[in-house]
């Protein structure tokens, strides 16, 4: 921890939870709606035209939004993501962009987007300050991107959008996001990858998961990492490249040939719970400790309350901290017990686990 970080947690001892994990990522669900169905995420079965989304006075605005990141960059957070849903279908994203990036302690404001609406709005997001996009494309196939955007995506519009970024020349770059299914998409992988050698835009692989509860997840439909590294390797050589930061979502490797990086997201065969430093907000103002939780403590009935604004600080940070010093998730480390469990159908056991749509990728 350097000088900075310190003198601005000042008094305040920033909490650790119950496994020594710091808190040190906040990503933020802006919007529960998306305008993708990803069979994988959103099926269109379950969000149909008579799906009940949030209404815009349930979503937390973005003074509610500042003040829950504001508290979390005192407790220790230094990156923000935001999220959906598709975040960009959030009336004015850059203006929060911008307070984000302007809290003390906030170092690093990134996006994860569908990519459509991008070149609409990557000049205000770049002049806001965000630091970095992620945008997500599992297939260059226009029949299988349909098929894995639930026919709703138009793939010339997503590569309008990564062409947008790139041109826009964010600090930390553009990455692309492929969920690989077995016999899905996993076969488009390499042409995934050849199309984006050589532009500085790293490909990552993620493994597919069983977010959610509506996806009908099987775990034969997920490619090993080992597997599809392999098969990669045999195209284009590999090197495995360190960990940039403590916990690192994605193992890094670089092509030998000097073409650029790509990252594995292993969270099924190699679960990263170890070092997770990540607190995840959702569009209705809940907080959740894990990606796979399956209750969150609702911060908005907190924010609405009518405590006076340094009670309310006050009552934040106590909140903030103490959900963090109980935490002691780490469900992908468990996954395999849980799948067995919920297999069973004990009832004591099945609970619901939250949309990914809601909580954020
Ligand atoms: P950077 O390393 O800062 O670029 O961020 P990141 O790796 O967290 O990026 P991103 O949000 O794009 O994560 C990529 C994917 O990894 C997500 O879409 C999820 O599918 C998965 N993922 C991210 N965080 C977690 C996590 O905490 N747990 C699990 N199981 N999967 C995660
Ligand atoms: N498994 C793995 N990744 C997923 N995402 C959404 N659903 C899943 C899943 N079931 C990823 C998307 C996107 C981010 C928001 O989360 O690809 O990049
Ligand atoms: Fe939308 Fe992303 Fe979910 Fe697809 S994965 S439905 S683009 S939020
Ligand atoms: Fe963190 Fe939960 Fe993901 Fe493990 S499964 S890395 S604890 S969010």
């Amino acid at each position: 921890m350097d000088d900075d970080h310190n003198s601005r947690l000042g008094s305040h001892v920033p909490p650790v939870d119950r496994l020594g994990r710091p808190l040190r990522d906040l990503r933020i669900s802006v919007m529960d709606r998306c305008n993708f169905r990803c069979p994988y995420c959103m099926p269109e079965a379950t969000y149909h035209e008579g799906f009940r989304f949030l209404g815009p006075k349930e979503r937390l605005d973005f003074d509610e939004i500042e003040q829950v990141a504001r508290m979390a960059a005192e407790l220790g957070v230094t990156k923000i993501r935001l999220t959906g849903g598709e975040p960009l279908l959030r009336p004015g994203l850059p203006d929060l962009v911008r307070r984000l990036c302007a809290l003390p302690g906030i170092e690093d404001v990134a996006l994860t987007t569908n990519g459509v609406l991008l070149p609409r709005f990557v000049p205000a997001l770049r002049q806001a300050g965000l630091r970095r996009v992620t945008v997500s494309l599992d297939s260059l196939d226009p029949v299988i991107f349909a098929r894995m955007s639930g026919g709703r995506g138009s793939l010339p519009a997503v590569l309008e959008g990564i062409d947008a970024a790139c041109a826009a020349g964010f600090e930390g770059g553009v990455k692309i996001n492929t969920v690989v299914q077995r016999g899905v998409n996993d076969m488009d992988v390499p042409d995934i990858l050849a199309r984006f050698r050589h532009t500085g835009v790293t490909v990552r692989l993620i493994e597919y998961m069983d977010v959610g509860n509506r996806n009908g997840w099987d775990r034969a439909d997920v490619v090993p990492s080992s597997e599809l590294r392999a098969r990669i390797a045999e195209l284009w050589p590999l090197e495995l490249l360190p960990p940039r930061y403590r916990g690192e979502v994605a193992r890094r490797y670089r092509y030998a040939d000097g073409a650029g990086e790509i990252g594995f997201v292993s969270s099924v065969s190699a679960p990263f719970c170890g070092a997770c430093s990540r607190a995840r907000l959702s569009s209705d103002g809940k907080l959740y400790t894990c990606l796979f939780a399956t209750s969150g403590t609702d911060l908005r009935a907190l924010l609405r309350g009518n405590a006076g604004d340094a009670e309310m600080d006050e009552q934040l940070r106590t909140t903030l901290s103490r959900i963090w010093r109980q935490r002691t998730d780490r469900y992908s480390e468990e996954r395999t017990r849980q799948s067995a469990l919920l297999a069973s159908g004990e009832q004591a056991v099945r609970q619901e686990k939250i949309e990914m749509h809601y909580i954020g990728g």
